[in-house]
């Protein structure tokens, strides 16, 4: 149908029939970047799972590849990573160069396992070890492992949901067979229903040394509704993870990022992370009909301290740059309080905003005590049509919101309109990196520490770009607009 095509992202993946939900098997062989995911092919509905598959040699064009696991009379192929068994530990590869190994979980209604197969073609296809399940512990809520090689204590580490328990279990292997319990943490942060797909990597802190941060997604539960993931930054010592503080972190302020799994075997120990652009409140009933979900661009992750002190995480999408067409003029500098200024969109395209703004100082003819002004700093996406998204930075009260409410492609209970964050509340200055692509948005303000991902369904392209300033005026100091190439079939 139209809405098929229209909503098609062009630089994100999305099946090209049936319904994805969550990044697995998220690995770096080398070579190529794979990207797994939760996948029912027959249907644009949750069910029947399998791992559908795609490489890529920058994580922005992706190539289709046949369905990497199955579903079997043993149950759906549910989360799970994949790791190189580089040294043969499992003993299961042929040769001392070992090859790539999956770990998932298989999940019927009445039971969650961790199952582990391993591939001799390079991921390609994968042949599932003959005494599974490698780790059963009599529940029907014990999923999603995710792996990753303890350098300082030479095994393999597991990080698993124990879901309804609201805690994360941590496991050891130096065969990826046998698995030993370690320790438990939580319940912690968010309680919510189901804990799901844990992740846990040492990431760098910017200026120097590095922190354990653990990611734990949860639905529903997540304060802007259904699903969300959060982050808690700590130490692990090979056995037990300790965080830091007690402040959860949200990787979102908005509701469409989730599941996030980072890669493993990334060159240099840098921490990339692909989430599923969707929530589980809604991704079933999405106004697209013969294909169903997207993924997050690949973003870089990094921890930096705020302007307050609090470490926090840092994302940035990872390698847009290099898709950039010519930058679309926009000669404004100044826009005065109650003005706006505009220029018209290439049709059809993804579109890349950087930019970076000042608002005006306070007035200090304010009678004391009025809190009720606003300096506010709006960029508006619209349409002939009177369609809109708005993105907007309230200087004075250091708030940023997004509005999709009035995008009329789509409409359910769930499919909340609006979202906002605290920035800095001193810092009158401003910065965004958003990327617009079809059916979805990413924003990335304050640096990349305020990230709001969003699903939008305009019901006809958005063909201008509106800069607006009320009750102060503002300066800009930095304004690029870029058409991105499509990368996507
Ligand atoms: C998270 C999740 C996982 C599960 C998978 C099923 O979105 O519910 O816990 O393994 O999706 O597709």
């Amino acid at each position: 149908t139209q809405s098929d095509v229209l909503y098609r992202p062009l630089i994100h993946f999305s099946p090209t029939t049936g319904f994805m939900n969550d990044p697995n098997g998220l690995i770096f062989d080398g070579t190529h970047y794979h990207l797994y995911y939760q996948y029912d092919p027959f249907a644009p509905y949750a069910g029947h799972v399998h791992w559908g598959h795609a490489i890529s040699t920058d994580m922005l064009h992706w190539e289709d590849q046949p369905i990497a696991i199955d579903e079997t009379k043993d149950g759906e192929a549910f989360t799970g990573c994949t790791v190189l068994d580089v040294k043969n530990t499992s003993g299961l590869f042929d040769t001392d160069k070992g090859g790539m190994a999956a770990i998932y979980t298989r999940a019927t209604p009445h039971k969650q396992t961790q199952y582990l197969a391993i591939s001799k073609d390079n991921g390609q296809s994968f042949t599932e070890y003959a005494h599974n399940p490698v780790l059963d512990i009599g529940s029907n809520s014990f999923r999603d492992p995710k792996i990753l090689f303890h350098k300082p204590t030479n095994q393999w580490v597991m990080v698993i949901a124990k879901s309804r328990l609201h805690q994360i279990a941590f496991y050891a292997s130096i065969d990826l067979i046998h698995w030993t319990h370690l320790s438990d943490f939580g319940p912690s942060g968010l309680f919510g229903v189901d804990y799901e797909c844990p992740n846990l990597l040492e990431i760098p802190v910017e200026g120097g040394g590095s922190r354990w941060v653990l990611f734990v997604s949860v639905n529903p539960g997540g304060p802007t509704g259904g699903s969300i993931t959060q982050y808690f930054i700590g130490d692990f010592d090979g056995s037990r993870f300790t965080p830091g503080d007690t402040v959860i972190g949200l990787t979102d302020f908005a509701k469409d990022a989730y599941a996030l799994q980072l890669y493993d075997n990334m060159p240099n120990g840098e921490a990339v992370a692909i989430a599923w652009l969707g929530n589980w409140q809604y991704c079933q009933e999405l106004p697209t009909h013969s294909w169903r979900g997207a993924m997050t661009l690949p973003r870089t992750l990094a921890l930096r301290h705020d302007a307050a002190g609090w470490l926090r995480l840092a994302q940035k999408p990872r390698g847009v740059e290099a898709l950039r067409g010519a930058e679309i003029a926009f000669p404004t500098r100044r826009i005065a309080a109650g003005s706006s200024t505009q220029a018209t969109l290439p049709l059809g395209g993804a579109l890349e905003l950087v930019m970076s703004v000042t608002v005006d100082e306070r007035p200090h003819d304010l009678p004391l005590g009025d809190k009720g002004r606003t300096g506010r700093f709006v960029i508006v996406f619209g349409n002939e049509q009177g369609e809109s998204l708005t993105i907007g930075f309230d200087a004075f009260s250091g708030q940023l919101w997004l509005d999709r409410n009035d995008l009329n492609g789509f409409s359910q209970p769930f499919f909340t309109g609006q979202f906002s964050t605290a920035l800095n509340p001193d810092d009158r200055h401003f910065d965004i990196h958003l990327i617009l692509d079809a059916c979805t948005l990413e924003i990335f303000a304050n640096g990349g520490l305020s990230v709001g991902t969003a699903l939008i369904f305009p019901s006809n392209p958005l063909t201008f770009l509106r800069l607006e300033a009320s009750g102060a005026g503002a300066s800009i100091e930095n304004l690029a607009l870029y058409p991105l190439k499509k990368t996507m079939p």
